[in-house]
Parts: structure tokens; sequence; C-alpha cells
């Protein structure tokens, strides 16, 4: 429900378990009055904690006299909605925009509002969410000191607790204005008594866990590396009081957004804190010509004031109800085979087929030839950008007709986004590449990104995709992305809008994915950016599920695959068994049920005993995925950020069939721990030995580890 009382000038923006007031202010401000769990009162007067006359203060030109603002807000103190850029609020502003005249100062008041059902609705195929359980205040503001006008989106979900902003920049006037920061939200808190969790990394150890108070003075958390990356994710959330997995306010945030994002966190003396964020500002200068308009990505909140695990079901089920668009109920269900760690690039018609007849006895049902299929591609120095069969290396389709007689789906890797200097494409259109501008072109994996700010550039690799897909039946798509953007300037951009060249690629690759997505309906598509470099929204909304690193070894997969799990569903976490040696192809794969469940090995090299290992887990998945692992809830029991071990639970939809994993990374467990979603009143079985529900819950389940090094268990209960 979003209601506005004309009279008090107040939004009360509520779905009967979190509530936000904004309060347009005598200036036409628009102030942060509430943002938390459910209430109906709000009391205006005490909304400032602290002020000093002087941020209150204003001199009255008509009437020549100094005074006070009506309704006494402070432009230093107050909560607001939208910072202004100078003026008296200090604190980081969500947009910035310079005018014709040289002016950087902003003030956005407001002008006019409208209240819909739905949440609101894209003109383009950028990624946003979408569905009608929700309702939307579009307010519309203008600038103080020009004709830029804002349009500021406010959703909030009816059936879980997520708010979803971002702002629309239009150039009402008559020249050009330059745009030097354009987040999509800000939310500014009353407190900063919070911590903040957010998740680095780089290749191969994505996702840690980085808890700290919010500083005095501002904190930045962001990627300029071109792609949402490995060193960075945009998923970030605070917690209030100690709050953990079950107890305390925890806010989460996201952006749909897959390029270079920033986050601002700000406090000062006031003990408040701003938390603003949005596409980054680094070497970010848009020009908005008049009449056009800037979209910012959607910003999303989730609030719980029931710890984090609450947070993380209110952006699971947003992800799968309202952001995948492509493929949301398909093939990610099937067992994937992949032939990368197996065998990398050395591989023949003959290899490969005896591959896929090998993985179909180890239980998969999609088999993906990975890199090396292409132009004369036997190593990763050349060929990206040359996207038609190595006839010299296999025969693809005779491979493609192989899988699907075994009755298994076939799959194919792509890195459309990339170009060697070793390419057809390469000799043709050195132009297409971008970084030749330097002495040295700075190469990452012997590759140079493609121009995909570029029209033609799209087209060109868009063709060549259609070309294979058309002529060999395919089912699956592993999009790869592997290299950052380390350069920031294409000379046909122009001169004045090189700051725009990093965010048009990102709305290039969303065009070229766009079109494969929308061509080809029935192909799924895996994210993948050197593992998990582009875990995120922007990327969720066309493909179902990500590989989320390209280490699998489950010391280190426990904190990745744990971490991801906080901000983003199960079902999206590609996670696969491979030859790791720290422990049994069993106890690898209870750790890839907990995902998207697959292989990546040389499946010709098992024992009869890792056959039969790989065989009885893949029969669990096949039994139990849809149920407990994709349908199911998640818990989150023990962080491993602190701990030898982590620990998950899923519970399905009934409460009848639960299953608990826990991975040690070393040392001894000796535990009990207390179980979470079941059935009060039922006896559960695990093992022959039947436990109550309540039993289960309130005093714990015991259990010990002591094998040296590596341990994987899964506990499964059923009523
Ligand atoms: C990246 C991916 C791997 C694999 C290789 C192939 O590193 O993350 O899974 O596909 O590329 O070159």
């Amino acid at each position: 429900m979003i209601e506005f009382d004309k009279n008090k000038k107040i939004f009360n923006i509520s779905n009967g378990s979190i509530s936000y007031f904004i309060y347009v202010n005598s200036e036409g401000i628009l102030e942060n009055l509430y943002f938390g769990k459910f209430t109906d009162k709000i009391n205006l007067e005490k909304r400032i904690k602290k002020q000093d006359n002087y941020s209150t203060q204003y001199y009255d030109k008509k009437e020549n006299v100094e005074k006070m603002f009506a309704d006494k807000f402070s432009v230093k103190h107050s909560l607001f909605e939208i910072g202004f850029h100078n003026g008296g609020d200090n604190r980081p502003a969500p947009i910035i925009v310079q005018k014709n005249n040289g002016m950087y100062d902003t003030n956005f008041k407001y002008i006019s509002h409208k209240i819909y059902q739905g949440l609101p609705i894209f003109k383009s195929d950028e990624p946003h969410l979408t569905g009608g359980n929700a309702e939307t205040l579009e307010i519309t503001l203008k600038d103080e000191f020009s004709d830029v006008v804002l349009i500021y989106n406010l959703s909030i979900m009816l059936d879980k607790d997520i708010i979803v902003k971002n702002f629309i920049l239009k150039n009402d006037g008559s020249n050009n204005i330059n745009i030097l920061r354009a987040f999509s939200g800000q939310l500014d808190l009353n407190s900063r008594k919070y911590k903040v969790h957010h998740f680095y990394g780089n290749w191969g150890n994505e996702r840690n866990e980085e808890v700290n108070n919010v500083l005095v003075g501002e904190q930045v958390i962001s990627s300029n590396y071109g792609r949402s990356s490995h060193e960075h994710n945009p998923f970030i959330f605070l917690t209030k009081n100690g709050a953990n997995f079950t107890i305390g306010e925890v806010i989460g945030f996201n952006l749909v957004y897959s390029g270079n994002f920033k986050y601002s966190i700000f406090s000062d003396y006031t003990n408040t804190t701003r938390i603003s964020w949005g596409i980054n500002d680094y070497d970010f200068n848009w020009i908005l010509e008049p009449e056009n308009i800037f979209v910012t990505p959607q910003a999303v909140i989730s609030y719980s004031k029931n710890g984090i695990d609450e947070m993380s079901h209110n952006f699971h089920s947003l992800i799968k109800e309202n952001l995948i668009q492509y493929k949301k109920e398909a093939d990610y269900k099937s067992i994937l085979f992949n032939s990368w760690e197996g065998c990398t690039f050395n591989f023949s018609t003959k290899s490969i087929k005896d591959y896929a007849t090998a993985a179909k006895e180890i239980g998969a049902e999609l088999f993906v030839v990975d890199d090396g299929w292409f132009g004369h591609r036997n190593d990763d120095h050349s060929s990206l950008g040359d996207w038609f069969v190595n006839e010299n290396k296999v025969n693809l389709k005779e491979v493609e007709i192989h899988v699907h007689s075994l009755g298994m789906k076939f799959g194919l890797w792509f890195e459309p986004e990339m170009i060697s200097f070793d390419s057809d494409l390469f000799k043709k259109h050195p132009e297409y590449a971008v970084g030749l501008y330097r002495e040295h072109p700075i190469l990452q994996r012997s590759q140079l990104m493609l121009d995909l700010t570029n029209d033609e550039v799209i087209d060109n690799i868009c063709c060549q995709m259609v070309r294979i897909l058309d002529s060999i039946k395919i089912d699956y798509i592993k999009w790869d992305m592997n290299r950052d953007i380390k350069e920031h300037f294409i000379e046909r951009l122009g001169k004045n809008h090189q700051g725009e060249m990093l965010h048009k690629y990102v709305l290039g690759y969303y065009k070229l994915i766009g079109k494969i997505c929308k061509k080809y309906p029935d192909i799924m598509i895996e994210g993948c950016a050197s593992g998990g470099g582009r875990f995120d929204l922007g990327t969720l909304y066309y493909c179902p599920q990500i590989w989320a690193s390209d280490i699998s070894k489950p010391s280190t997969r426990m904190f990745i695959n744990f971490n991801t799990s906080l901000g983003y569903p199960l079902s999206t976490v590609g996670t696969h068994i491979n030859n790791s040696e720290e422990t049994s192809y069993e106890e690898k794969g209870m750790l890839s049920l907990f995902g998207t469940f697959g292989y990546e090995m040389n499946p010709l090299k098992l024992t009869e005993i890792d056959k039969k290992e790989i065989n009885n887990i893949a029969e669990f998945y096949r039994k139990n995925h849809k149920d407990l692992f994709e349908n199911g809830t998640l818990y989150h029991l023990v962080s491993p950020t602190k701990n030898n071990y982590m620990v998950m639970q899923v519970v399905n939809k009934t409460k009848d069939h639960s299953c608990l994993i826990v991975v040690k990374k070393e040392g001894t467990i000796n535990k009990t721990l207390k179980l979470r979603g079941l059935d009060f009143k039922s006896t559960y079985k695990n093992d022959h030995t039947k436990y109550n529900g309540q039993d289960l819950m309130e005093n714990g389940f015991e259990f010990k580890m002591n094998k040296p090094g590596v341990e994987i268990k899964l506990f499964d209960f059923k009523k």
C-alpha cells in the first residue's frame, strides 16, 4: 500500500511488514522520516536527532530577512531521499550534474507524483525486475537551478520485504548537461550502529566475507574492473546490534547491473548513515542532450527484522520470481558435464565422443564442450572472435548427434565479448578491438576486449553465433568473459564521450546476450567470467545460473558457495564435482548438491568405485533437487568466515524433508546444532535414528567429524 497524506505531505509506503515514510518538506525536499519494520505511527517533530541553528537558516531575498526553514529541517542533519550536491548537505549526493553554465550545485525539489500497481515498466530490454505484486511511487522532481528533471521510482514488493529504487534523469533544457554521477538509490539511516558485510576476493577465491563497523567518514565498496568483478560483489548487507542468522535487523543491498558499481557508506558526528549506490562514477561522464533521458539500473533493498536469513530469503524469491527472465523453470536441473577440466583444449571428435559416453555413465544429462572447438584454437593465444568450427580438430555436428543419441542435451562454450590478435576477425577488423591506442596494448589471458559500444561489432558476433546455433542443435551456452576492461578509451566515441564508454559497454553486452536469448528461447545460457567475475543481478536476468568459481576444491568452495548463497539462490550457483584430491567424489558431490550440480573431470580415468559414488549422489540429486534445493528454503547455520567449518540446511516446502551439509576445512568438530524450519510436532528419521522436530530445533542435533583435513557430511532428515 502506498498512500499520500495531502495535509501532512507524507507518503506512507508499506506492505504490512515494513514501513517507509517520506515527507515532502517546506522546501519541496524529500525527507526520509522512517524506514524499518512496520509501524503506523510517525512523529514529524522528533525526526531530527540533532540540529544546530546554522544549518536550518536561510535568507529570504524577497523580504530581506533571515529566516528558519518553516518546518525546521536541517540541511546537515535531516535524513533525505536524495542528498543535494552543495548547499549544506555535505554527505555524498547520489546525483551530480554539471550544467551548461558550469554549475555543479543540484537541489531536486518535489513537483508531482503518481502511484500505480506493479513495478516500473522499462522501455528497453536492459535487466530489470518484473511482476505485478508491487506498488510504485513515481515522484517527479526538478532541479532548483536548471531544467534537469529527476524521476524517482520507489517500489515496494507486497509479498516480500523488498524495496526497489531507481532514478531517471531528463534534460528538459536546451543545452547539454554532464552527468558526473548517476547512482540508483540512497538510504539514510538514523544510526551508525551497523556492521557492513561485503564480499571480496580474486580469481578462484571469490566472495570472502569482510565485516567492519560503519566508519566515521566514507567507506567505498566498488568495482572499476569494467565488470561487477571477482574483487567485490555488488551484494552487501548491514547488520545492527549483533544481528545473526535468525535475530536482529539486517538490511541487504544489491544492484541490477553487471558493470562498475559503487557503494558509498558515509557517517559523521550526527551518528547517521548514508548509503548511496549505483553505477560507479569512476571515469563516468554522460552527456545528456536536450530531450534525452538517462535511466539508472534498479537498486534493491531487502529488509529483515529477523536476522540475515530472512534478508537472504527475500533476495532468493525476488531473483527467482522477479528477475530471471529466460529459461526460468528450465534445464538447469539437468546434470551438467563440462569438458574443461578434463581435457582443456586437447580433444578430437573421437576423444570428446568417448568423454560423452563416459559422462552418460555417471549420470550426466547435459554434455558441454567447453573452450577449444572454434577458429584454430588449441591454447588461449588465438581465435577469439572466430566463431566457426575448427573442422581440422573436431566434427562438432557428429559430436552433437552422438550426445543427443545418448539422450543427453548438448552445450557449447562461447566467449563472445573478446578478440585475439591471432584471429581472422582481428585481421579483417582491428578497429573492433579496444586498447590498440597504447604502445603496448594490455593483454589478459592473451586477449583484448571487443568494442561492444559499436552496434556493428554486436551484429558481427551475433551473426557468427547464429550461424553455429542454426546449424548445430544446441541446448545450452556457457557465456564466458575472461578479462577486465583495463582501457577506458575508444576513439570512435569522440573526445567528449569517453566517460560514457564503460556504461555503453555494459549496455552492449546486454544487447548482444539479449538478442541471443530472444532468438533462442529454448537455449539456457549459463553466465561465467573466469568463474565468478560477473556474478550479479544484471547477468541473472539473462542467465538463470552462473559458474561461481574456477576453483571447486571444497576447502575454498565452502566459502564461495556459502557466502554467495547469502545473496543469491542455490539454483543460480554453478557448482561441479571435480577431481580435487581433498576428499572423495561422494563428499564433493554433497557440496555440489547445494548448487547446480555437475561434473568437471576426465570421466575416462574414474575407477569403478568413483563411478559408483558419483552415481549414488547423482541419484540423490535427481530425486530431491527440485523439491529440496531449488524450491525449498535455505538456512545458514554456521558461517565459515570465523570457523573451520560451515553448515547449511535446506527444508522442502511441506517440511517433511530436510538436508544438512557440514563442510569441515580442517581440525575436528564435536557440536550440537539447532536445526531450523522443521515441523515441531513431527518425527524425523536420519540414518535409522528417530528425532523429534521440536527437539532438533530447540536442543539441537549432535554430530562429530574427526577425519584429518577436509571432510563433508550430509545428514538427511525425512518425516
Ligand atoms: C574460464 C572459465 C572456465 C573455462 C575456461 C575456458 O576460465 O571460467 O570454466 O571455461 O575459461 O577457457
